[in-house]
């Protein structure tokens, strides 16, 4: 399968989808968003690769925003629609059952930062720049960046950086919760790969139900999460998985799942 705009790797169980227009420094245009959802529904469909990673090609973005000469000939009619074809885009990222994370290895501003966000996990290279400067061209973020920047490092927050459209360097990143881990750039993919490893070799039914429970943390009162929580508990303990994780402790080896 190949993409105008995209490259697709896929090694032990791992998919590494890389942005790459390295020339716009990743700018997301029509076409890569259209790539995007394509390799999405490729990978959901894909029973042996249990995690993603997503990525930008070269030294300097992830993704340095949608693409601003797509986004000059905007008008109010078709801006709605171009905003809500991004949002179902990055919602399929957060509505995968396979856990994508975003290996940032540099600018990931506007629709980068959306694209980071929508992602289960946020690992970052040491010249990592977040930020959505959308207020510097006259718009908003429209492609999610409100909604999950507040409910990530907190509404006030969110304000400060969306109304001042100031740049978030990696360290601040890293004290908001925006990132989980920092890596020198030549050892994000590796470590990325490495996480993604060990999320592979678990038993993989486990692992959908527990991204279910957490993807309701947003949506659901506390009550309804946690009877959600104990219903996929339950079934859970259901699974030859479960069997064999027990048993294997009690056994004293290490247990091979088979994702049943
Ligand atoms: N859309 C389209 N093209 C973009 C782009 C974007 N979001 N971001 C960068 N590019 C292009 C530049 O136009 C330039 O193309 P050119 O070589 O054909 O002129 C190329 O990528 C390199 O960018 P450049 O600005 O020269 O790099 P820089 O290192 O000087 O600056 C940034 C890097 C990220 C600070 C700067 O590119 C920038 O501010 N980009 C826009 C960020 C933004 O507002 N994103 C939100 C959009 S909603």
């Amino acid at each position: 399968m190949s993409y105008k705009t995209l490259l697709l790797e896929v090694k032990d169980h791992v998919a590494v989808v890389t942005i790459n227009r390295p020339d716009k420094l990743n700018a997301l245009n029509t076409q890569t968003i259209n790539d995007l959802d394509s390799v999405l529904d490729t990978l959901k469909n894909e029973n042996d690769i249990y995690a993603i990673i997503i990525t930008g090609s070269g030294e300097k973005a992830f993704a340095a925003g949608a693409d601003i000469t797509e986004l000059n000939k905007l008008d109010v009619v078709n801006a709605k629609e171009f905003s809500e074809r991004g949002q179902a885009v990055f919602n399929k990222i957060e509505q995968s059952d396979k856990p994508v994370t975003a290996a940032v290895n540099g600018f990931a501003l506007g629709g980068g930062c959306e694209l980071a966000l929508a992602c289960h996990i946020r690992l970052a290279s040491e010249n990592a720049m977040f930020g959505q400067p959308e207020v510097n061209l006259g718009i908003i973020p429209g492609y999610g960046g409100t909604q999950r920047l507040a409910r990530l490092i907190n509404t006030g927050r969110a304000m400060e950086y969306i109304l001042t459209g100031d740049m978030i360097d990696v360290n601040e990143a890293f004290r908001l919760g925006l990132v989980n881990r920092i890596y020198p750039a030549d050892k994000l993919i590796e470590n990325a790969k490495i996480m993604a490893g060990k999320i592979a070799i678990k038993g993989q039914q486990a692992i959908r139900y527990a991204m279910k429970s957490l993807r309701a943390v947003n949506e659901v009162s506390l009550k309804d999460g946690q009877k959600l929580e104990a219903s996929l508990f339950a079934l859970c303990c259901g699974t030859e998985d479960f069997k064999e994780g027990t048993n294997a402790f009690l056994e004293k080896r290490k247990p091979v799942f088979k994702n049943k």
